[in-house]
């Protein structure tokens, strides 16, 4: 039964996410999917069930996604309504999804072990190779530049300048992606993501040299 209703999940998630290109494609579910059931596995706690259920579903009720937050939430509501699902068992799914975003999972408690693993494995999506290339076709398809070195970082912005909104994919890394490693809930994650991290952190390096001209010097 639970495995009828994960398939379900997983053709309900293509269909709806399989065309978007702004880095919420199927793709990117089924790799959440994927690293949030190896997080389980080493972690050894939470309900499987719960956890899969929650990754495969996570960006249903994105508002990028979706003509509003109302048409969002009213997706995932009747597909959930639509398998035999408990009340309690969808009350944790809808839980979760709610609770993971950056925002929400920035300093309120995330409501379970489950959540807590999900929003993991979605975080370690947005960082490393894969971070890199979601990041700049993110910022693209925004029409933000990809680097901008008149503009200042977020928290050194100006009033004016963070009304204009302005920003550019390399300054999302300073604002949000550097920052996520030490935002993760487990063990398992924190291990996965040194690695991705630091390859961010090479990535920029290699970035500023060439885009100053250092690295004409060395031939
Ligand atoms: P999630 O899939 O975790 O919900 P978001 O919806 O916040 O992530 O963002 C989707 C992808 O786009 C992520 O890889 C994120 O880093 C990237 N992204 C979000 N905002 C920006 C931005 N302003 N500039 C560049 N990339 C962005
Ligand atoms: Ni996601």
């Amino acid at each position: 039964m639970q495995k009828k209703m994960i398939e379900e999940a997983k053709k309900f998630a293509k269909e709806t996410l399989g065309e978007d290109a702004t880095g919420h494609d199927w793709y990117h579910i089924e790799r959440v999917h994927r690293s949030a059931l190896h997080i389980w596995e080493q972690e050894k706690v939470g309900d499987r069930f719960i956890i899969e259920m929650a990754a495969l579903l996570h960006d249903i009720p994105d508002e990028k996604l979706n003509e509003s937050k109302e048409a969002g939430e009213k997706k995932l509501h009747s597909f959930l309504d639509s398998i035999n699902l408990d009340t309690q068992t969808k009350k944790h799914i809808l839980d979760i999804i709610f609770s993971i975003s950056f925002k929400g999972g920035n300093g309120s408690a995330l409501p379970s072990i489950e959540a807590a693993i999900v929003q993991d494995a979605d975080r370690l999506d947005a960082i490393g190779a894969i971070g890199i290339a979601r990041a700049f076709a993110f910022g693209g398809k925004k029409g933000q530049s990809i680097y901008d070195p008149e503009l200042t970082v977020r928290e050194q912005m100006t009033v004016e300048e963070y009304r204009k909104g302005k920003s550019s994919s390399v300054h999302h890394f300073y604002e949000k992606l550097l920052k996520l490693k030490n935002r993760l809930n487990t063990e398992t994650a924190k291990k996965m993501a040194e690695k991705r991290h630091a390859f961010m952190e090479q990535f920029l390096t290699e970035f500023h040299n060439d885009w100053n001209g250092k690295n004409e010097i060395d031939f």
